[in-house]
């Protein structure tokens, strides 16, 4: 076993498995309101793995989830946990699994520490036991000042750590995290990006989804991109990332004292310098010019100059790193986000 597991020492070859999906379908409604919500998914999950799981609103993760762990049915296709079939023994599993679902599962009119002790009981966990997880789930959380606050007085973000560290009371070897961070507080979202990227340190394997490619990219170890119930692609967001070229992104806004076919020219004129501009890609896309290259620094003011030589200002640049977005678009033609 792989112990101290940070991201960049992960391989998956050196872990054991603990979630094998074979070939999952589930279509729901009748008729014309039939949505075919997962198409067919297939992909093993290994231990103190952090496994994510993106795509837009409406790819079909939930529902995955809610099948993998046994809550759905699923209409065909297999799940196994540590051997297990959820759907078959889903008690077997009752201690293994740490579910964090979208929507809150403590209750409103009892304290943070109560909410925690409810389930401690509800899990059998020896007091002297209990109190040990309960308060360093506290603490790793950052809610050490509320614990004794009624939780309906606390604020939303506050709400969604406790929602987080409830599931993890019973000490589970396998926690599902469902969109751990919309809407939430950027103090929050660190607090909670944290607690998740250290879960495998103790011992566990975390399968997230989300809908925010920089999520997916700063915890997952590896990424499945999801969309319209496929798996569209399953690697490392480095991985994922340089399979759409290598090398870095500027993205020029122009300025135009023309009209729309001489920003057309300009890429392909661009493209014909003499001597040539090494780049991987370029394209237009309304004002902005994109163009993708390594080592993008230094060429920049061969760009520039030549910009303005054709008689274009520039409006805005920015100088980014591939992101899984850029991904998503190149695979789907549309962007995370709708
Ligand atoms: N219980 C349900 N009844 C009918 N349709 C559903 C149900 N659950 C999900 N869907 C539909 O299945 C598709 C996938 O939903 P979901 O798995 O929740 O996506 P995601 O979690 O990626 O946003 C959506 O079109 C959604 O409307
Ligand atoms: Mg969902």
């Amino acid at each position: 076993m792989v112990s101290n597991i940070s991201r960049r020492k992960y391989r998956v070859t050196d872990l054991k498995k603990v979630i094998e999906v074979k070939a999952l379908e589930k279509t729901f409604g009748k008729g014309n309101n039939k949505v075919h919500a997962v198409r067919g998914i297939s992909f093993d999950i290994y231990e103190q793995e952090i496994f994510g799981f993106l795509g837009p609103n409406g790819a079909g993760k939930t529902t995955s989830l809610r099948m993998i762990v046994g809550l759905l049915r699923p209409d065909a296709g297999e799940v196994t946990i540590l051997g297990i079939n959820p759907n078959r023994d889903g008690k077997k599993l009752k201690n293994v699994l740490g579910i964090i679902p979208q929507t809150p599962t403590y209750y409103e009119d009892l304290t943070v520490e109560e909410n925690l002790w409810f389930l401690a009981k509800i899990y059998d966990i020896p007091k002297p036991l209990a109190k040990k997880r309960i308060n360093s789930l506290i603490l790793q959380i950052g809610l050490e000042e509320k614990r004794k606050a009624i939780t309906k007085d606390l604020s939303g973000g506050q709400k969604r750590r406790l929602n987080l560290i409830l599931a993890l009371v019973h000490d589970p070897k396998i926690v599902l995290c469902d969109e751990p961070t919309p809407g939430l507080d950027p103090q929050s979202r660190v607090i909670v990006w944290d607690f998740i990227r250290n879960l495998p340190n103790q011992g566990k394997t975390v399968i997230l989804t989300t809908h925010y490619m920089e999520e997916a990219d700063r915890l997952s170890n590896r990424v499945a991109i999801i969309d319209q119930g496929k798996i569209l692609v399953l690697d490392t967001p480095k991985k994922l990332k340089s399979s759409i070229g290598e090398g870095d992104l500027v993205e020029i806004e122009l300025v135009s004292h023309h009209g729309q076919t001489d920003l057309d020219s300009l890429s392909v004129k661009l493209a014909a310098l003499d001597p040539p501009l090494p780049f991987e890609d370029i394209s237009i896309s309304q004002n902005t010019l994109t163009i993708r290259a390594l080592d993008i620094v230094p060429k920049l003011s061969r760009i520039l100059t030549f910009i303005e030589k054709q008689n274009f200002s520039v409006g805005n640049l920015s100088l980014r790193g591939t992101t899984l977005e850029d991904v998503f678009i190149n695979l789907t033609g549309r962007r995370l986000r709708s």
